[in-house]
């Protein structure tokens, strides 16, 4: 599907009018948040739900600075404080020099939300390593390379009890395609599936530090990752087959959960995935027959 987006359709289409809109809660106030590929779609909306929620946030981009620059405007807004560091994931110096620089400027950093991720899509033949490679590096070395540098900051300085009972907490941005195959898309499906086993053992392998590791996996989420699918009636009529809820998601659906992930009231929560999805992992084609 590689039609052109259609304006009037997206127009008159979004945002749905059942996409809730709910009065932040100051959840993480004094809470140091960095989150990654946070200039566009989930990670800027992510960033933007800390804020609100009363962390300071630190904003990583790769390419795209005009974007940081609106989460940036966006979290300031929300009253904290907000800086951006560009760097990309896939690079242990850049990686550590990241949380050098947030480190230094924040005192220390309490919530890391490893989001950044793309996708390379092509058929199996014509796959060239390079596309596998880069999806690989950036969807889930980059996310090791990211949790492995929290994990050494959270228990360098362990529990801060004025503001959470964790000593961090970690949340990777995962997909339904931890679980859902995806034909044309093996690259990007083994980066996520990978995600979730990684989560899992790094989760049960800090756990005596009081850090806390959890995965969201979005569904489709309007975002510009996948234009495509929602972009023209067509595309959204074939998409909404997918979803028993019968809509598409919209990003700050995803900030919502992450602000709550981040916070003390799932503190019991460690090693999970949250599906976001509108059902979308629920085999909707199930719904008949079988
Ligand atoms: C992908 C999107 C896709 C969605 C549902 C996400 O992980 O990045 O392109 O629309 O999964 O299939």
């Amino acid at each position: 599907m590689d039609s052109k987006p259609d304006e009037n359709f997206i127009k008159k289409t979004f945002p749905g009018p059942r996409v809730p809109s709910l009065a932040p809660l100051p959840l993480l106030r004094g809470q140091k948040a960095l989150v990654t590929g946070a200039s566009s779609g989930i990670g800027q909306a992510v960033a933007i739900a800390l804020a609100q929620a009363g962390a300071d946030v630190a904003i990583n981009y790769g390419r795209d600075e005009q974007g940081a620059d609106e989460t940036e405007n966006a979290a300031r807004a929300a009253g904290v404080k907000a800086m951006i560091h560009q760097a990309d994931v896939s690079k242990e110096p850049e990686v550590q020099g990241m949380f050098r620089d947030v480190i230094r400027a924040f005192g220390t950093i309490d919530i890391v939300v490893a989001n950044a991720g793309l996708q390379r899509d092509a058929a199996l033949v014509d796959m060239t390593l390079a596309q596998w490679q880069r999806v690989i590096d950036v969807n889930l070395t980059g996310q090791l390379l990211c949790a492995r540098e929290a994990v050494r900051e959270f228990c360098r300085r362990g529990v801060r009890r004025e503001v959470s009972v964790a000593a961090g907490k970690i949340i990777c941005m995962s997909s339904v395609h931890d679980m859902i195959p995806w034909s044309g898309h093996v690259n990007y499906t083994a980066s996520k599936g990978g995600i979730a086993m990684m989560m899992r053992s790094i989760a049960q392998e800090v756990a005596l530090q009081r850090i806390r590791v959890n995965a969201i996996s979005p569904g489709a989420i309007r975002t510009p990752i996948n234009t495509p699918a929602w972009g023209t009636r067509e595309a959204y009529d074939d998409l909404l087959r997918l979803i028993p809820y019968q809509r598409i998601g919209e990003a700050g659906e995803i900030g919502h959960v992450a602000v709550w992930l981040a916070s003390d009231y799932s503190d019991y929560i460690n090693g999970a995935t949250i599906y976001v999805d509108g059902g979308m992992t629920l085999f909707p084609g199930f719904s008949h027959g079988g």
